[in-house]
């Protein structure tokens, strides 16, 4: 867009930015409504030093965009097209990376000497806002990485997929009924996404297994056992080498262990064994004996949650029992 100088007396030195530091990582334009936010109120903060230093009667921003427009701080995205009043003056604002925009003020610093004062803050106000800026743009570069880490999360559900269909679908649904009783427990929401994940991934090992006995429609022998148990092994191998979420890598590796310490892989009992592998196991159990399996029909839930209340304190965490119990009937 071409700079106007009709309708605003203009205080900007006449230096034009090349289009380098107009690159959208360096200001990541457009801005969300909170990042807007977060810039606005770096703004907010000077606006009372200054209006009680030089008086104007007001003052706002306007964001230089990547072909050196003038941009609308309220809608970022949109070139500014209204005039501007006769009565503002306007100021370039630069950080050390480049030009952030312009400060357009209303009244005040009338005399040539207030004029200068201000433009010696002008810099310190630009830094003002780099330190905003970074962490938008940290910000930015964090979601992207957690967009990643997600795609190969589900890229893994969908490989598992593509083994056994059976194990996707158990994977969704189980997935869903522990979110549901994460949430009736309270944990903290921070763990969520960790154990969501857990809870999609906690047969990823069974990629390790053969399909002579992974998709064996009879009862496995003992050595067969044996080999499916290393499933849970497998998969903390798996994700360990591209996560540390805590709860993911403890539900996928401990979600066979047993209340009275005759799981796998650890032998485990009680509180020694992470509450999420204990809620989950509640949930995995269940779901795998109302489904069809390859060796045995679906059972009917009355007879499922009939074998919780009995194996509570034996197979699983009684307290898990009872919540699972709470949310399931
Ligand atoms: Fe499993
Ligand atoms: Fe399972």
């Amino acid at each position: 867009m071409k700079k106007s100088r009709s309708s605003y007396t203009d205080r900007e030195t006449p230096k034009t930015p090349g289009p380098d530091l107009w690159q959208a990582e360096w200001l990541p334009l457009p801005l969300s409504q909170e990042e807007l936010q977060s810039i606005e109120s770096v703004l907010g903060g000077w606006w009372l030093y200054l209006q009680e230093m030089f008086g104007f009667s007001s003052i706002r921003l306007e964001l230089a965009g990547e072909n050196g427009e003038h941009l609308n701080v309220h809608q970022p995205h949109q070139p500014i097209t209204t005039p501007r009043s006769a009565t503002e003056q306007r100021y370039p604002l630069t950080t050390r990376t480049g030009l952030l925009g312009w400060l357009y003020t209303r009244d005040g610093a009338d005399e040539p000497s207030r004029q200068k004062e201000l433009t010696s803050l002008l810099p310190l106000i630009g830094q003002s806002f780099e330190g905003k800026l970074e962490r938008i743009r940290l910000g930015r570069v964090n979601n992207s990485l957690v967009a990643r880490h997600n795609g190969v999360f589900e890229s893994l559900v969908r490989l598992l997929g593509l083994r056994d269909h059976e194990t996707e679908s158990h994977t969704l649904r189980v997935s869903q009924i522990t979110m549901q009783l994460v949430e009736h427990l309270g944990l903290p929401p921070e763990q969520h996404t960790a154990i969501r994940h857990g809870a999609l991934l906690h047969d990823i090992g069974k990629l390790g297994i053969p399909d002579a006995v992974l998709l064996k429609p009879g009862s496995l022998t003992p050595m067969e056992r044996r080999m499916m148990e290393l499933h849970v092994t497998y998969g903390y191998k798996i994700l360990s080498s591209f996560t540390s979420e805590r709860q993911t890598l403890d539900i996928v590796l401990h979600h066979h262990e047993h209340w009275d310490g005759n799981g796998y892989p650890d032998h485990l009992c009680g509180e020694q064994i992470p509450l999420v592998a204990r809620l989950f196991a509640v949930v995995d159990v269940f779901d795998a004996l109302t489904s069809d399996r390859p060796y045995r029909t679906a059972w009917p839930s009355t007879r499922a949650l009939t074998y919780l209340r009995e194996q509570a304190g034996k197979q699983f965490d009684p307290n898990m029992v009872k919540a699972f119990l709470e949310v399931a009937v």
